[in-house]
């Protein structure tokens, strides 16, 4: 027997044979196993932690001022905000957890009856109720949602980018306040929910005029009703920064942030950051693109249709068509501008506030810990897990843990004495509702135009919903009652009709194609200044033996030979 010491053999040639002798299905195996260990962390699963620890879940984590009422007279009432968060075990991945949401999620029917809002610059915002359907007040004829005597308090939902009232989270949100004793209203953003843009406005991040507009109409017509709000993602930077400008003026009681983006200068960053991130910078930059081509023929003021048909994320779409609707000077300077972190110091009224610290697209990084906790009305709640707006939980993975505490929270919130502007709005009560043309003074609300029965043409105008990257997905025309067109409405020739149902499937297909190749296509580079720099173009030469940032730094700090100076004082 060869003794391998005594070969002449080189030692790199007897490896290589050894190498040889092993089986090609271990390699095989070795290879699968290093494959799933990269993949196991690229989509930041933590299985395997959460069944070392047996599937508890992670405790939810309160950040709030200790002289804080809201804590005290509510928060401190809600078991699920003192319990855990325990993902759907075959879910425990951050991006399973927010695409599932997107794509699978079997969603409640809501039979949403539709208000059309005319704001005063001749835009139209499509008001979709749900009603808490009461056998003992029977619905009054024609057409209203709620009657305006009504007190059963009202929940206002702001949907997320490219989301409306159509979305899966959405409906899981307005279906289980209705059953809670609520009566729900999705406020959709300009040009979604179906409807055309009548003005030359689109929404942005920063946009709370409509919503202001929104709640001033609601709390005329319905002064018995206190109202609440919920605004999700974006919905939530434009929920929270409308109650800083307002502070204690709001006719809000209170409201809930959920998995808002904060500071979207941070956040734009962070989304350019990593190969996962751009993946949903761009799904969610192509679904903005199509939102702005599809009314491309009422956007006059918008003429560089060249690059805004190139936009491939967030940010292009931002430059190309917010600042310019927007008179912003640059993206971060719209940035800066309207992130509602600047904004919850001046908060005035209860609000919770929930993120997941492993959001994938709204990053832990912008939370402002300090802030919340300084302002007594805010309590922030985070948890350790549960993807962006995702917080599915149980194994068939049918319920949301975020729609649970949003849930409790507004019900202790409505029976604890926080409830100041029932009292105020019962000394109003006496009165007779106030007529509706006089809510605002160019606000109208065109009850008798909605039916309840949609016909051909009702339901034709309910399925042009647009098929933006998250949003619209599950288009179901049937859950939806009908919208009859008016004068203003019909002029939508940018609305491209598209047949929800049949377009349903393909787009699912388009969007996770999509959502593949920009992960294995897309190039880790960072983001490069935009500036112009090309005519002032000079040379740097660093010193050759300090050729490094830190030694330059350093250097100069400690080892300087310095001129001498006679300062003179
Ligand atoms: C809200 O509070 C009022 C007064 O405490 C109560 O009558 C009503 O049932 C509550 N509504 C809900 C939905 O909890
Ligand atoms: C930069 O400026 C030069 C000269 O002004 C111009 O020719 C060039 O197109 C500019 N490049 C970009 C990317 O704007």
């Amino acid at each position: 027997m060869d003794c391998i010491g005594l070969t002449s053999e080189s030692p790199y040639v007897i490896m290589l044979k050894a190498a040889f002798l092993i089986p090609i299905s271990h390699y095989l195996f070795g290879f699968l196993f290093l494959l799933s260990v990269f993949l196991y962390n690229f989509v930041e699963m933590y299985f395997i932690k959460e069944l070392i620890t047996g599937f508890r879940g992670q405790p939810v984590s309160l950040s709030f001022n200790s002289c804080s009422n809201l804590y005290q007279e509510v928060v401190s009432k809600c078991k699920t905000l003192h319990g855990r968060f325990s993902s759907t075990p075959w879910l425990c991945s951050p991006h399973l957890q927010t695409i599932f949401l997107q794509f699978f999620e079997r969603v409640p029917a809501c039979n949403y009856q539709r208000q059309i809002f005319k704001t005063s610059d001749g835009g139209i915002i499509a008001l979709d109720w749900l009603r808490n359907v009461d056998d003992k007040k029977p619905s009054i004829k024609g057409f209203d949602g709620v009657q305006s005597d009504d007190k059963t308090p009202i929940v206002v939902v702001i949907p997320g980018l490219t989301s409306d009232s159509d979305s899966a989270y959405v409906k899981h949100l307005a279906f289980k306040m209705v059953k809670s004793g609520w009566n729900v209203v999705v406020s959709n953003h300009r040009g979604l929910g179906g409807v055309a843009i009548t003005s030359d406005r689109l929404y942005n991040a920063g946009c709370t005029e409509d919503i202001r507009k929104v709640i001033d109409h609601l709390h005329t017509r319905y002064p018995q009703a206190p109202l609440y709000a919920v605004g999700t993602s974006i919905g939530s930077n434009v929920l929270v920064k409308y109650l800083g400008e307002e502070g204690v003026n709001t006719a809000l009681v209170g409201a809930v942030s959920i998995c808002s983006p904060w500071d979207l200068l941070i956040g734009d960053r962070f989304i350019k950051r990593r190969l996962v991130q751009r993946s949903y910078d761009r799904i969610l930059g192509i679904g903005l693109k199509d939102y702005a081509e599809l009314h491309r023929s009422v956007l006059p003021s918008l003429t560089d249709w060249d690059s805004i048909s190139k936009i491939s994320c967030i940010r292009d779409y931002d430059k190309h068509v917010v600042c310019v609707l927007g008179n912003f000077e640059t993206v971060d300077t719209y940035y800066r501008t309207v992130s509602c972190s600047s904004y919850i110091g001046k908060v005035g009224v209860p609000l919770l506030c929930i993120s997941a610290l492993d959001d994938p697209v709204c990053t832990r990084e912008t939370i402002p810990w300090d802030e919340c906790r300084a302002n007594k009305n805010v309590v922030l709640a985070t948890t350790q897990h549960g993807g962006h707006l995702g917080y599915l939980e149980g194994m068939t993975a049918k319920s949301l843990w975020w729609v649970r505490a949003v849930d409790e929270f507004l019900c202790a919130l409505n029976s604890s004495s926080l409830n100041h502007r029932e009292k105020a709005s019962g000394e109003v009560g006496d009165e007779q509702p106030v007529e509706e043309d006089k809510a605002g003074d160019s606000i109208s609300v065109d009850n008798d135009k909605v039916q309840q029965e949609p016909d051909a043409m009702e339901l034709a105008i309910h399925c042009e919903r647009i098929p933006l990257g998250f949003a619209s997905v599950g288009v179901n025309c049937e859950v939806l009652n009908g919208l009859r067109e008016d004068g203003d409405v019909s002029k939508n020739e940018g609305v491209v009709p598209i047949n929800g149902v049949e377009s349903e499937c393909p787009k699912k297909v388009l969007i996770l194609m999509s959502a593949t190749g920009v992960v294995t296509r897309q190039p880790l580079k960072p983001r490069q200044p935009s500036t112009n720099n090309s005519e002032i173009n000079t040379r740097f030469s660093s010193t050759p033996w300090l050729c490094s940032p830190h030694l330059q730094t350093i250097f100069l700090q400690l080892f300087e030979i310095v001129p001498a100076c006679n300062y003179q004082r």
